[in-house]
Order: structure tokens, then C-alpha cells, then sequence
């Protein structure tokens, strides 16, 4: 079944938090007169055999409680993880949770104590952080490096393998793809991460989230399938939620092959009562995962030729604007230094004048500074209008 992705849809007045909810962060600025190109979902409806499945399920009439798990449930989720990128995963590793952010937060509660370390590498994905602080471990930042040559970001080794050995920091979140510049990082950088935690019992979460979606020439590797030695001490975390706009289901499944560290798990899960599963995130992960496949081949044409567009047109009309080409993500990470502006003023210049919604560099490190994160996965003239009003904004400079 082929999908449009140029039917544009008005999502104002839906109850989303990426075009109804601005008051909070960006008070001044309303839905009427601003484009929202924040909060990472799609604007495009969710494939027309996972909506056929939730009408079905949603006729039936009944709503109890589900099973946690189910056959068909581990099978799709196999298959695809398969399908995609050849790693065979065993069915009893799977875990069901609902979302990511809390299967991080799980991990943190059950596999560490209160003022023990947990390393990330921002810029990243700014929930990592907030759930570490939220319960009372210690933020350890690696960095990653801005690299002239490569014209992209790496990790710095040196100083991982100085963090991994303290003895205090105890579990590494990893972002692979890499939000917010959508880095999907090679085998050898894995490997060698991989190896540095494993050699010095640093547990990996390996948060895989944004593995579908990887542009033309790019590939991603699942952390976990390089070595079965390096895969028992890992969590790897999947879910439909991104590519397949299926973010307010609730529903990720999370790889865990070592059986002691899976226990813990499952006992934290527990321990917050975290028992059901939500009756329409499962069987929409299956029906995404069993028949999204064209449809997630349509929507990475779709936003790869979106940021192709804003490339060309940055070139020509937005100076001092360098938009960073992501191998993987509809996340955009944009640089406006060139500007000559500071961070506060390019804030304000893209928020305020341009009046576009966007994450702040800021928030994803202070590495992030002019920095602007946009996201891509909208309708072209949302795009075009956005690049119009930036266009303006920089016009008066
Ligand atoms: C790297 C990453 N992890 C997790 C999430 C959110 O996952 P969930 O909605 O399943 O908690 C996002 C959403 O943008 C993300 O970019």
C-alpha cells in the first residue's frame, strides 16, 4: 500500500504537545503564527495498516487487560530487528516497557546506586541527563568532538576510557543513532566503546530508538550483535514510536541476553508496578514492523529529499547558516555561528523573529551553543514557510 507523505495535515487543535503545547517553553509564540519543528514525531498519519489494526482491535469493544507479552508480539519485533540490520535476537531477551525514557529510567534504578556515575556524551538527546539527576546518580560527560576533517562529530576515546575506568561510574548511555546530529555510528567506533565499558564493568544502554531511519549510503549497527561477550552487558532499546509516528502508544521493547541483569530488570519493573502493556502500542508495533516496510522506505525519500532542499536553499539565501547533512533521523542540527551572532541572540532570532519552534542547542549540553536542533519530518510547505520566515529573520541583520 503506497502512503502520502504530501497530503498535509493540520495537527492544530489535535492535542499534541509538538503543535498545541507552546506556552511552556516558548511563551509568547502560539500555534496561529508559529511552525512548530520541535518535539520529534512526524506529521504524517502512521501507515494505513497500523491504523486498520487499532480500528479493528478498538471495534472489539472491550478494553481489559492485556497480556504482557505476546507470541506475535516477540516474532514481529525478531523479525524486524532481522529484517534490518541481520541481528538474530533470542525471544526471551525481549522486554516490553512503555517507552524509552522509562526503560532508561528502569535501568538506572535497578543496575546502580544513588551518587554512583552514569556517562553520556552530549551534545544528546537532553532526557538522558534529566533522568539521571531526577534519580540521584551523577552526570559524567564525554563530550563528543566537532572533527574539521570528518565534517561531523566523534566520540573522544581518550577521554571515555578515562571516565569508563573510575570506578565510581557504573553504566554508559549510549545514543546510536546519535540525536541531536544523527551521527549512526560505524562498527569500529562501537566496538571500541563497547570494548572500553566491557573491560571496565560499565553496563552499555544502548538506546537504538532512531534505527530505522538511516539515509542512503549509511548503515546502522546494532551495538549488541558484534560480540555475544559484549552483548551481555548491554541493553538495547527498540521501539516503532519514530519512524512510524507511534510515539503516544507507549510502547518499546527492550533487548536485555544477560539472564542476571534481565532478573533485576523485570524486578524493577516490578518494583514500579509496571505490570500491562498498552493495549494499542503492541499490536501497532506488530502491524508497523510487520508491514511498514515500503511505508518507512517512502518516508526517508520523503525527508532525505526535505533536507536536501533546506541544504541547497541554506546555501543560497541563509548566511552564516551551515545545515550538518544527518546520516540517520529526521532531526536536524543546524549550525548559525557563522551568523557572528550569540547564542542568546541567534535563540531569539530564529524563536522570537523567524518565529519557528525549535530545540535549543543549549539543552542538549553546553556544547550546544548556536546550535539550533529543527525537525524535518513535516510536509514541505511547512518546511518552505519555515525557511521563508528564517530567510527574513536573517534579512535583517
Ligand atoms: C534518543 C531518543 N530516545 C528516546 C526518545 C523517547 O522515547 P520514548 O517516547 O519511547 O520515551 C527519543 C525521542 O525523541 C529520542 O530521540
Amino acid at each position: 500500500m503506497s502512503n502520502d507523505f504530501t497530503e498535509y495535515i493540520n495537527r492544530i487543535g489535535t492535542d499534541s504537545v509538538k503543535w498545541d503545547s507552546f506556552e511552556e517553553r516558548y511563551p509568547g509564540l502560539d500555534s496561529k503564527d508559529c511552525i512548530p519543528m520541535w518535539v520529534a514525531d512526524t506529521d504524517f498519519k502512521a501507515p494505513q495498516e497500523v491504523i486498520d489494526a487499532i480500528v479493528d482491535k478498538a471495534k472489539f469493544g472491550i478494553y481489559g487487560y492485556p497480556r504482557a507479552k505476546s507470541d506475535s508480539f516477540d516474532k514481529a519485533v525478531m523479525n524486524w530487528i532481522y529484517k534490518r540490520h541481520s541481528w538474530k535476537l533470542s525471544k526471551e531477551w525481549i522486554v516490553v516497557t512503555p517507552g524509552i525514557v522509562p526503560a532508561i529510567t528502569y535501568a538506572i534504578q535497578a543496575l546502580t546506586q544513588k551518587g554512583e556515575g552514569v556517562i553520556i556524551q552530549p551534545p544528546v538527546y537532553y532526557p538522558f541527563r534529566q533522568v539521571i539527576t531526577k534519580n540521584k546518580r551523577r552526570t559524567v560527560e564525554s563530550p563528543l568532538i566537532f572533527d574539521d576533517k570528518t565534517n561531523n562529530y566523534e566520540m573522544d576515546f581518550e577521554d571515555l576510557e578515562r571516565k569508563v575506568k573510575e570506578p565510581n561510574n557504573k553504566l554508559l548511555i549510549l545514543c546510536n543513532p546519535h540525536n541531536p546530529m544523527g551521527r549512526a555510528w560505524s562498527e569500529e567506533d562501537l566496538r571500541k566503546l563497547g570494548e572500553l565499558c566491557l573491560n571496565n564493568g560499565v553496563l552499555v544502554f544502548s538506546d537504538e530508538i532512531h534505527s530505522d531511519l538511516i539515509f542512503k549510503g549509511y548503515k546502522h549497527t546494532p551495538l549488541g550483535m558484534l560480540e555475544e561477550k559484549m552483548n551481555q552487558n548491554i541493553i538495547t532499546a527498540y521501539a516503532a514510536s519514530k519512524s512510524f509516528n507511534l510515539a503516544g502508544l507507549q510502547t518499546s521493547a527492550i533487548i536485555i541476553a544477560n539472564d542476571e541483569i534481565r532478573k533485576k530488570y523485570i524486578n524493577q519493573l516490578e518494583i514500579n508496578c509496571v505490570g500491562g502493556v498498552n493495549f494499542f502500542g503492541t499490536i501497532a508495533l506488530e502491524a508497523a514492523y510487520n508491514h511498514g516496510e515500503q511505508y518507512l522506505n517512502e518516508l526517508l525519500e520523503y525527508v532525505e529529499a526535505n533536507v536536501d532542499y533546506a541544504i541547497d536553499y541554506a546555501e543560497k539565501n541563509l548566511k552564516g547558516v551551515r545545515i550538518l547533512k544527518p546520516q540517520a533521523t529526521y532531526l536536524v542540527w543546524i549550525d548559525f555561528r557563522g551568523t557572528g551572532l550569540s547564542a542568546d541572540e541567534i535563540d531569539a532570532l530564529v524563536i522570537e523573529k523567524a518565529k519557528i519552534a525549535v530545540d535549543l542547542g543549549r539543552w542538549f549540553g553546553k556544547e550546544g551553543a548556536g546550535f539550533l536542533r529543527f525537525n524535518f519530518a513535516c510536509h514541505r510547505s511547512t518546511l518552505e514557510k519555515a525557511l521563508g520566515q528564517l530567510k527574513s529573520a536573517i534579512d535583517t541583520l
